[in-house]
């Protein structure tokens, strides 16, 4: 057995006979093989503070008992994968139709099959060949646990599963159940919800062939007593960026499970002999120190475990479709990159409206070269200069996607999803391409390759703005409900062959705003477009729930026109851009129609950004108070020895700001310097004070004063300077 040193993140150990834990810097995950002489059950014994090692063993001696009644089976809560079989009347994680209509499954346990910080417990449906294989890893430096399942059908006869999710994870028992998850919709995404767990079951989902913007695949639960700085928070999330289902079952007898996994209730997989299937991770952690320190353990994981650029600072970007919408031109888009480089805008992207016939949303998607009424030479001109200006060149795409009215449809009407003798639905004049045949991910491939080397290009925006409806394929057979899955793997495959071939390539993620954000699609993008509401006072009440989850460097931010052109808001420049600042800066305004005091205003914000940037994209935040965009509220990023604060009030007339602004997660003993503040009179330049000051009594801003108009904002930045 290993031995652990206490601050060593460790992976997966044995525990004793068919007994493991997943150990973590702060956490353990124990799990084993418990068979009866009928029954085999891969059950957890154990989520939540790091056990120490001798503690192991006596974790796993009993199991917690459950009512007696001979309609409960005792044992049925508290297994990983709940098959749909035997005396189990639970949720299942997995459904299977054998040969002649069968639906019970009979696991036995073969053997366990160790890989580097994973393990694979294979259990085998003897009589119909059905090979389960149920994986754990659990990587060093991250709390993280990490789940899939694999199913080969070994078997003479074709397996259906109905249900095939990649885990459930049981929430220790506890007084009360509370979640925490996002809801939302277009313009409105993660808007955060907190209640009682209801007794019955919880679903998450999306139908719509994407991660959606209704829900996110993720949710938090605690006891009812964790707060932003404290208590302990299970979450599951799954990274996934298809339909998805995410189930809290709540039983009457007390348990609390959650089950995740890819595809929605309706389709189901075939599986011939000789075929298998590996589902997507869903990701456990538990951690202590409230919601706060979970999103960080988040952030952290994210950044060391999924993003493949996380180092790189983002640059700060110009997007030209809220100036332009689909009236793009070489003189246009030249008139705003001159204007954005001035600004110090480091990446020019080109939206919607450049290609084929494309000069309204009912034309040209498909037709990927460029509008020759339009770009009559290409667009080699308009990026050369856009590099000229010292910006580097990103182009709007949209894969997927066809409209009836172009040459591509004309010619490969076969191409989308669609039934042969039902309606082809649009949404937004457009019909979604089949990525799970390789001919249509191959064309992809090879026009988007293209287009990145012929114009240089940086940076993709890869857009996808519309629902799957009759998502058939027709030439699948009893594989066409797979395109469920094998859709997005081949969205996955050609954003991983893009970047394969070309490796300065970034790509942002975006569905209709924040439709597609998830821990899948993170593994092959820089960042997403978080929501097309670039209303800075609604766009913190969406901020604040993405962050949840997914850190500031994903998370891309723009500062837009006044009033905002979806909601008509007015809020002044350095509020927008406060808010924008908080994440991955951008600008998307006409920055023809701003005033000279503007355009010198954003300069200044624009530099500004640049300074704290690091500390922002890859610091620990901290969300320190009140409702964003309701009332008064700040975050604060930590990094090394810097402090960054974001501090807003959109409301003069809320009178009951707090008078202090407490701060979080520094060093008590040491001592801090303000190195940038708006506070002259209560927290000057050059001003010190201790860590426990800042955190116990904390500053008073301007910003957070009673008297004052509405959206007032600040930058505070210090610097450690003594060490405790
Ligand atoms: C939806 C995106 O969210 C917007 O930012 C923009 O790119 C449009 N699509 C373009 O059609």
């Amino acid at each position: 057995m290993n031995t652990l040193r206490p601050e060593q993140s460790m992976s997966i150990i044995p525990v004793g006979e068919h007994t493991w834990a997943a150990v973590t810097a702060t956490s353990t995950y124990l799990f084993g093989v418990e068979t009866d002489g009928e029954d085999t059950r891969v059950v957890q014994w154990y989520w939540g503070p790091r056990l120490p090692e001798a503690a192991l063993a006596e974790a796993a001696r009993f199991r917690t008992p459950r009512s007696g009644s001979s309609f409960l089976d005792p044992r049925a809560t508290d297994e990983l994968l709940p098959v749909d079989g035997g005396r189990r009347s639970g949720l299942p994680s997995l459904q299977a139709t054998y040969e002649g209509g069968v639906r019970s499954v009979e696991l036995a346990f073969t053997e366990a099959v160790p890989g580097p910080g994973e393990i694979e417990l294979v259990l085998r449906d003897k009589t119909y060949g059905l090979r389960v294989g149920l994986h754990v890893r659990c990587a060093e430096d991250t709390d993280v646990v990490e789940r899939w399942v694999t199913v080969a059908n070994e078997g003479t006869a074709a397996v259906r599963f109905g249900r095939l999710d990649s885990g459930s994870w049981i929430v220790p028992e506890q007084r009360a159940y509370r979640y925490t998850a996002v809801y939302g919709g277009w313009a409105r995404e993660t808007q955060l919800q907190r209640a009682e767990l209801p007794v019955g079951e919880t679903t998450f989902t999306s139908r719509t062939g994407t991660t959606g913007h209704r829900a996110n695949p993720w949710i938090m639960i605690d006891a009812g007593d964790a707060t932003e700085e404290s208590g302990e928070v299970w979450t599951v999330a799954l990274a996934w960026s298809g339909s998805w289902r995410l189930t809290a079952q709540h039983l009457p007898e007390g348990d609390v499970t959650v089950t995740a996994g890819f595809g929605h209730d309706g389709p189901s997989w075939h599986l011939a002999p000789g075929e298998s299937l590996r589902t997507p991770a869903v990701l456990g952690l538990y951690s202590d120190g409230g919601y706060g320190a979970a999103s960080r353990a988040w952030h952290h994981h994210v950044r060391r475990h999924v993003l493949p650029t996380p180092e790189e600072d983002r640059p700060v970007l110009y997007n030209s479709w809220e100036a332009t919408g689909f009236d793009v031109t070489e003189a246009g888009q030249l008139e705003l990159a001159g204007k954005a480089a001035a600004l110090g805008v480091e990446l020019f992207v080109v939206d919607d409206g450049w290609f084929g016939a494309r000069d309204c949303d009912s034309r040209g998607l498909g037709d990927w070269w460029p509008n020759p009424a339009r770009f009559p030479d290409g667009l080699t001109r308009l990026f050369t200069e856009v590099r000229a200006l010292g910006m580097t060149a990103g182009l709007w795409v949209e894969p997927e996607m066809v409209n009836p009215d172009s040459d591509l449809y004309r010619s490969r009407p076969d191409w989308v999803l669609h039934y042969p003798d039902r309606r082809r639905d649009t949404m937004r004049n457009q019909l979604v391409l089949n990525f799970a045949r390789d001919d249509v991910r191959a064309w992809a491939t090879g026009w988007l390759d293209g287009l990145v080397r012929e114009y240089g290009l940086a940076y993709l925006k890869w857009d996808m703005n519309r629902n799957f409806s009759q998502a058939g394929w027709p030439d699948a057979g009893d594989r066409a409900d797979m395109l469920w899955i094998e859709h997005t793997r081949g969205v996955y495959d050609v954003m991983d062959e893009l970047r394969r071939r070309n490796p300065g390539l970034r790509i942002e993620s975006c569905s209709g705003g924040g439709g597609r954000v998830d821990l899948g699609v993170l593994r092959r993008t820089d960042l997403v477009w978080t929501s097309d509401n670039t209303d800075a006072r609604d766009r913190q009440a969406i901020q604040h729930g993405f962050s949840y989850l997914y850190p500031a460097n994903v998370m891309s931010a723009w500062a837009t026109d006044s009033p905002n052109p979806h909601t008509r808001r007015e809020v002044p420049l350095r509020y927008r851009f406060h808010v924008a600042m908080a994440g991955t800066l951008g600008i998307g305004g006409d920055l023809t129609r701003w005033s000279a005091e503007e355009l010198a205003e954003a300069r200044d914000l624009v530099a500004a950004y640049k300074a704290i940037r690091p500390v922002v994209q890859r610091g620990r935040l901290h969300r320190l108070a009140g409702v964003p965009g309701r009332a008064a509220s700040a975050v604060q990023y930590v990094l090394d020895d810097r402090v960054v604060v974001l501090a807003y009030n959109p409301f003069s007339l809320d009178k009951r700001t707090p008078g202090r602004l407490r701060l979080a997660g520094l060093d008590p003993q040491a001592v801090y310097e303000v190195v940038t503040s708006e506070a002259a009179a209560t927290a000057p330049e050059g001003s010190r004070w201790h860590g426990r000051t800042l955190m116990s009594l904390g500053l008073i801003l301007p910003t957070w004063s009673p008297d004052g108009p509405d959206y007032r904002s600040e930058l505070l930045e210090l610097r450690r300077v003594e060490a405790s």
